[in-house]
């Protein structure tokens, strides 16, 4: 038994998210989770919403509301969603609980005492026109590393480096296209170099990284720089200094503070279980793993903003320090990170607008059909495309016709002919070559899952639902049923093995209908466990309440494996497990998204 960390990217409460980002992070730690609770390990599954920065700020302003309510608003909207797909985090908090501020207050001021917060005065860019400071990701020019035009002012998308405004050529802004004014501003700067020597032995020693990952990663030592760390911003958590603090126009970088919603959350939820130092054991102990689930977006702040701010912290950087009270902070297992979704990317530009919600996608379809595509067909090593029309041909060609066709047929045999799992006559060789190979994809797509090859894992699992159907299309149980009658209900009874393997197989992908057709074959109790909602105080702060998703996931301790059926169960009548699609839905999506 190991214990795992399952940190998952925290989405912006700028707006209601869809489903390019529930492809890049939601389901793949999910399916990554859930399996991993099924194999028997100690998961702690954690995220939130990330509510800071000018992402929220900018949103706030364009629908006329406070950057809180703003970001309580979509705080909501994200918890249901999430929930609605059966995201199983053990906690989705947010950044804006007291427990958060004082969480990363305290990681900056270790940060700062062991010397890797270094203060600067540097030129920060102001709007002409208004007065007020222009954000860097609101600056464009052309990138002084690589000449690409059209870089953003934080980073630029084509050489992948962290940029500042201010070395930009031929600076404007996005906003409206004004040349920036420069002003002396004071910031904290992220000693990067000084913590560059042991991010490089970490990342050297990283194993079974997706290649492109860690190449982009160990390319960003080469040009290590110092980074800012603080903003020129009035929403944002207050910069623990004298002299700073009471500053309302200076704050913590958005990004410094989100990655460090991985330490807080985890601290939430310790304090929340009774014990609160129960984090340390996925935090401080070296035996522990931690997987960090992102869009390749995000690969710059997991694979070296975080871990520098650990390595600082642990007074692990050239200039030593202390441990701080956190104690010995682990570095990433692991950065997993996906590629992009994009949505009937050869019709519409996802930059017009044209994009797919999570709600309305699961106001029309099932859950588990969203998730089926995302695993069979989601960006996992390289960018793909989300299509109406390929979403309902999965749908219907596998979903319904090979896995839902197989467990209807199965079970209606079974209520029709026996009422109830029959006793196991003896076997013969193909009802024994069926067993093993269902038994076998155990170990097959568990070994695909920890590697994070998900599309692959899922598919071995589909696998063996179309050899369970050919198995019963061979031994034809409903030609034999009254010549032979114990031969049937053997062969009926190994198909019902079968589809419990199957589904098994497909519960971390499949969920919401695992329940279904653990159910289907007589089972009782929790099967897949779901999130649950919780409204709760803030532990910190008076009068703050705010949802929580959490939920108790034990039940599937050690269950990935053939579950044996028990002779004598009754097998209730069969109900379709997933709903086909009508043709016309491509059409009707498709004029929807048109209308947009
Ligand atoms: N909010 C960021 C985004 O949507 C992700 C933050 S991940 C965190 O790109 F770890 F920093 F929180
Ligand atoms: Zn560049």
């Amino acid at each position: 038994m190991s214990r795992i960390l399952s940190a998952v990217a925290w989405p912006y409460a700028n707006g209601p998210r869809h489903i390019g980002h529930v492809a890049g992070f939601g389901v793949p730690s999910d399916v990554f989770s859930r399996y991993m609770r099924m194999a028997g390990h100690d998961v702690l599954m954690i995220s939130g919403t990330d509510e800071h920065g000018t992402p929220i700020l900018v949103q706030a302003e364009q629908e006329g509301v406070s950057p809180q309510e703003l970001a309580d608003r979509y705080n909501r909207v994200i918890v249901e969603d999430l929930t609605a797909l059966g995201l199983s985090y053990d906690l989705f908090t947010r950044t804006t609980t007291g427990n958060h501020y004082r969480v990363a207050q305290e990681l900056f001021k270790a940060l700062h005492t062991n010397g890797y917060m270094i203060e600067k005065t540097t030129r920060g860019a102001v709007s002409p026109s208004t007065g007020r400071t222009l954000p860097d990701r609101y600056i464009e020019g052309t990138c002084p590393i690589c000449g690409a035009d059209g870089a953003r002012g934080d980073q630029c998308d084509t050489c992948g480096n962290q940029l500042d405004a201010v070395d930009l050529e031929n600076p404007r802004s996005r906003i409206n296209g004004e040349v920036p004014k420069f002003v002396e501003t004071e910031h904290f700067f992220l000693d990067l170099p000084a913590l560059s020597a042991q991010l490089a032995t970490w990342l050297e020693s990283r194993q079974g990284w997706r290649p492109n990952v860690l190449n982009f990663s160990l390319n960003l030592l080469d040009d290590i720089r110092p980074r800012a760390m603080t903003r020129d911003i009035d929403w944002g958590i207050p910069v623990p200094l004298p002299g700073w603090v009471d500053n309302p126009n200076k704050r913590l970088y958005v990004w410094f503070d989100a990655v460090i919603g991985y330490l807080s959350s985890s601290i939430e939820w310790a304090r929340r279980s009774g014990d609160d130092e129960a984090w340390r054991k996925w935090w401080n102990d070296p035996e522990a793993m931690s997987y960090y689930f992102m869009g390749k977006d995000n690969i710059t702040f997991h694979s070296q903003i975080w871990p520098g701010e650990l390595l600082a912290a642990n007074g692990q950087g050239s200039k030593g320090g202390e441990m701080s009270r956190f104690g010995d902070l682990q570095l990433p297992t692991e950065v997993v990170s996906s590629e992009f979704l994009t949505m009937e990317s050869s019709k519409f530009s996802s930059s017009r607008g044209h994009v797919i919600y999570v709600r309305d996608m699961l106001q029309r379809y099932q859950p588990d059909a969203l998730r089926y595509f995302i695993s069979v067909a989601g960006p996992e090593t390289s960018d793909s495309d989300f299509t109406w029309a390929e979403f309902k041909r999965r749908t219907n060609d596998e979903l319904v016709a090979t896995w839902g066709n197989l467990v209807n047929r199965t079970v209606s045999l079974i209520h029709k002919n026996l009422g109830a799992l029959p006793v196991l006559g003896e076997l013969q060789p193909i009802d024994r070559a069926a067993l093993d190979g269902s038994e076998e994809a155990f170990a097959t797509v568990g070994g695909l899952i920890r590697q994070h090859r998900q599309r692959q894992a899922i598919s071995e699992a589909m696998r063996v639902v179309s050899d369970a159907n050919k198995y019963l299309a061979e031994t034809a149980p409903w030609k034999t049923k009254t010549t032979d009658p114990d031969r049937t209900a053997t062969v009926l009874g190994v198909a019902a093995q079968l589809v419990s393997d199957a589904n098994t197989l497909l519960a971390p992908f499949l969920p919401h209908s695992a329940q279904k057709v653990h159910e289907a074959l007589g089972g009782t109790g929790e099967f897949s466990p779901m999130p649950v909602i919780e409204e709760v105080d803030d532990l910190d702060l008076p009068k703050r309440h705010y949802p929580i998703m959490t939920g108790d996931y034990s039940a599937v301790a050690g269950t990935w494996k053939r579950c044996d059926l028990v002779a004598g169960v009754e097998v209730p009548a069969a109900t379709p497990v997933f709903t086909k699609l009508d043709d016309d839905i491509v059409e009707a999506e498709l004029a929807r998204m048109a209308e947009e």
